[in-house]
C-alpha cells in the first residue's frame, strides 16, 4: 500500500513526509498554481531533495499536442531526473504519447482517468501507474469503487505490472474505499490526513492514559525517567 501526497508545497511536503509513511508525491498544473509562478524545474528539483531517490516524483506535461507533450516529458527528464514518472492524461493524444514513453523506457502514470475503457487501453499501453479520479468520478456519477475493482480484477488477470494510483480525493472515507476496492496506492492533500488526525477522540485517548500514569508515578515521570 503507497500514501503519497497530491501538492507541491515543500513544508507540506517536509512535514507530512516525516509523518506518514510516504511512497512518492505527485502534482499537475492546478496544484503547481497554487505555488504562485515558482521557478519550476528548482521547486521540483527541491521536492525530489526532500523525499529522495527511493521515493516517486509524478510530474505532468502541459502541452496537449503529441510532439509538445513528448517535448515536455524529455525536458522533464532532463531537468529534474530520469526517475520522475511523467504524467500524461488520457486522452487520444495522450493515449499515443504513452505508447512512446513506454518504447522509450520511460516510467509513466496516466492521469485523468473517469472509466474503465481508459485505464484498460493505459494499461495494455504498459503504464506504470493508473491514476483515476475517485472524487471527481463520484460527482458524475460514476461509482469509482466498482471501476477499481474490475481495473484490480483486470490488473489481475492479465498479470499486468500497472499500478492503481488512485487520486482527486474529498475525504479519508474515500481513500479508504478506493484502498478496500484493490487500489495499490492513494494520493492526497495534506488536508485529508490532517482531518483524519483532528478527531477529538484521538487527543482524548492520549490524555487520559498521561493523567491516569501521573496519578500514580506523579506529573512529568515517563517510563525513561522511572
Ligand atoms: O492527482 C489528481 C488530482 O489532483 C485531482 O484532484 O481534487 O482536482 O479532483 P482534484
Amino acid at each position: 500500500m503507497e500514501f503519497l501526497l497530491d501538492t507541491a508545497n515543500l513544508e507540506d511536503i517536509k512535514r507530512y513526509g516525516e509523518m506518514i509513511p510516504l511512497a512518492g508525491v505527485t502534482s499537475n498544473p492546478s496544484i503547481v498554481k497554487n505555488e504562485g509562478k515558482i521557478d519550476f524545474f528548482q521547486h521540483m528539483k527541491k521536492i525530489r531533495e526532500i523525499i529522495g531517490k527511493e521515493k516517486t516524483l509524478h510530474v505532468q506535461v502541459v502541452a496537449t499536442d503529441y510532439a509538445g507533450m513528448i517535448r515536455d516529458a524529455e525536458t522533464i527528464i532532463d531537468q529534474i531526473d530520469s526517475d520522475v514518472y511523467i504524467k500524461i492524461p488520457t486522452n487520444t493524444q495522450g493515449l499515443k504519447v504513452i505508447k512512446e514513453l513506454k518504447r522509450r523506457g520511460f516510467n509513466v502514470t496516466a492521469t485523468a482517468i473517469y472509466t474503465k475503457f481508459q485505464a484498460y487501453l493505459a494499461m495494455a499501453a504498459g503504464v506504470d501507474y493508473l491514476a483515476p479520479y475517485f472524487n471527481r468520478m463520484e460527482n458524475l456519477n460514476i461509482d469509482p469503487k466498482e471501476a477499481i475493482e474490475q481495473i484490480a480484477k483486470e490488473i489481475l488477470r492479465t498479470n499486468s505490472s500497472s499500478k492503481i494510483l488512485a487520486a482527486s480525493f474529498k475525504n479519508v472515507a474515500q481513500v479508504n474505499t478506493a484502498l478496500e476496492a484493490g487500489a495499490h496506492a492513494a494520493t492526497m492533500g495534506c488536508d485529508i490526513i490532517k482531518q483524519a488526525f483532528d478527531m477529538p477522540s484521538i487527543e482524548k485517548a492520549v490524555v487520559d492514559f498521561t493523567a491516569d500514569w501521573e496519578s500514580i508515578y506523579g506529573e512529568g515521570h515517563t517510563i525513561h525517567e522511572l
